[in-house]
């Protein structure tokens, strides 16, 4: 039987092809035959139920017939007659299932409607809407709740970020604004800020205007974190730091008066001219100053201080010389040009007391003058507005008592 097989002689593959045509062709014709039977029975059975439209029921039918050779030659799903049956037989199937969900659907309203007045579900009601409608009605529905649930939320969302404006009134004075405008005088500006769209702080709602309401306000700023004192102004009559003043929401009704450092020359805006308080500094000599300084620079050796001594730093050495203290000081508005001020005496008192300074009788008898030192009436203003929390009327206090 292994030396005849297909494999070995072709001509035999051949003749057992040739067989397998002629049975499909056999098969083919016996199935034509009784498809055709099968087709006539079907149209008479389905002609017999009259509760669906002749035309519905016959077009698969006619086609089957119309499209001659291919479509009845062949077994396919189109042109056989049991697989109709069974389409025609869902079709039946799903009409009564729409029906039967059509009719739930009333319950369900009509049971709504006891409950709910809405003109919606009333004409739901009273309408002979489809199933198909109805779930688009039902549908809209929901979306509708939904999205007046998400509009709810929106509004609480907006609610909450709704804006909080507060205004707020800034010195403006400008040089070279023309002698006839507004700014060639100095005036209050308002502006309005909203605090729930601005940082927390007075040099936000500042930087803010300036980029987006007025680019021409001009103020100092740097560190933006209390470390540089250049931002130190006069903010609803307190002399602060702007970057450590928090604007207080709770008090939006009230207006902020943002003005530069009382008795200062103003060079614009809210800038003051620094000159006389940094000259003054100056005047002070605000570094170490040694006896052995040659020696001590030959040998490379380092100042060496003990624990205690540098702890008697504290308190000073955190100055940061913005001169809150010494705008606000009355004895210095009136005699800044002689009087040292708070600033300037707790800066001359630090290097005072610093072990390592080898000058301090210079120090104090430099400070000794009637309007150096002795301006200072023990006002303690100073003390009260110093943003850092130092005590220069103490310093002031502690180098009167050293002079005596
Ligand atoms: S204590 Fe002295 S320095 Fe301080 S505010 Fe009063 S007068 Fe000015
Ligand atoms: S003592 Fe305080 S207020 Fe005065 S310059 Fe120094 S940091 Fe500013
Ligand atoms: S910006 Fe530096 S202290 Fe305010």
């Amino acid at each position: 039987m292994s030396f005849v097989s297909g494999r070995r002689f072709p001509s035999l593959i051949k003749s057992k092809r040739k067989q397998q045509r002629g049975g499909e062709n056999e098969k083919e014709q016996l199935c034509r035959k009784r498809d055709k039977k099968q087709v006539k029975q079907q149209e008479n059975s389905l002609f017999s139920l009259g509760s669906f439209s002749s035309s519905f029921l016959l077009s698969p039918v006619t086609n089957l017939k119309g499209k001659g050779k291919r479509e009845t030659s062949l077994h396919t799903h189109k042109s056989c007659p049991s697989l109709i049956y069974q389409k025609r037989t869902k079709h039946i199937y799903m009409a009564s299932k729409k029906r039967a969900i059509e009719r739930a659907f009333r319950a369900i309203i009509s049971r709504s409607s006891s409950n709910s007045s809405s003109s919606t579900t009333s004409s739901l009601r009273s309408s002979s809407a489809s199933p198909s409608s109805l779930f688009t009605i039902t549908r809209r529905n929901v979306s509708s709740t939904s999205s007046s649930t998400s509009s709810t939320t929106a509004t609480a969302s907006e609610s909450s970020s709704s804006p909080l404006v507060k205004n707020f009134d800034v010195y403006r004075w400008s040089p070279e604004a023309p002698k006839d405008s507004k700014d060639s005088k100095p005036h209050y500006q308002s502006y309005s800020v909203d605090l729930n769209d601005c940082g927390p702080m007075m040099l936000d709602v500042l930087l803010k205007i300036k980029d987006e309401q007025d680019h021409s306000l001009s103020f100092r700023r740097s560190c933006r974190e209390g470390i540089c004192g250049s931002c130190a102004m006069n903010i609803n009559g307190v002399n602060t730091l702007a970057c450590l003043s928090k604007v207080e929401k709770s008090t939006a009704a009230e207006t902020t008066k943002v003005a530069p450092l009382p008795h200062m020359f103003v060079v614009r805006d809210l800038v003051v001219d620094m000159s006389n308080f940094y000259a003054q500094y100056k005047s002070i000599k605000p570094w170490l100053i040694r006896d052995d300084e040659e020696e001590t620079k030959a040998s490379g050796r380092e100042n060496l201080q003990s624990k205690e001594d540098r702890e008697k730093l504290d308190g000073l050495y955190e100055c940061i010389l913005c001169a809150c203290c010494s705008t606000s000081c009355p004895s210095y508005w009136w005699n800044s040009d002689k009087y040292l001020g708070p600033a300037v005496l707790l800066q001359a008192y630090r290097w005072i007391i610093d072990s390592r300074d080898g000058k301090k009788k210079d120090r104090l008898i430099q400070v000794n003058d009637a309007f150096k030192l002795y301006r200072c009436h023990t006002i303690m203003n100073c003390t009260k507005v110093c943003p850092k929390g130092l005590n220069p009327a103490k310093a002031i206090a502690k180098i009167k008592t050293m002079v005596k």
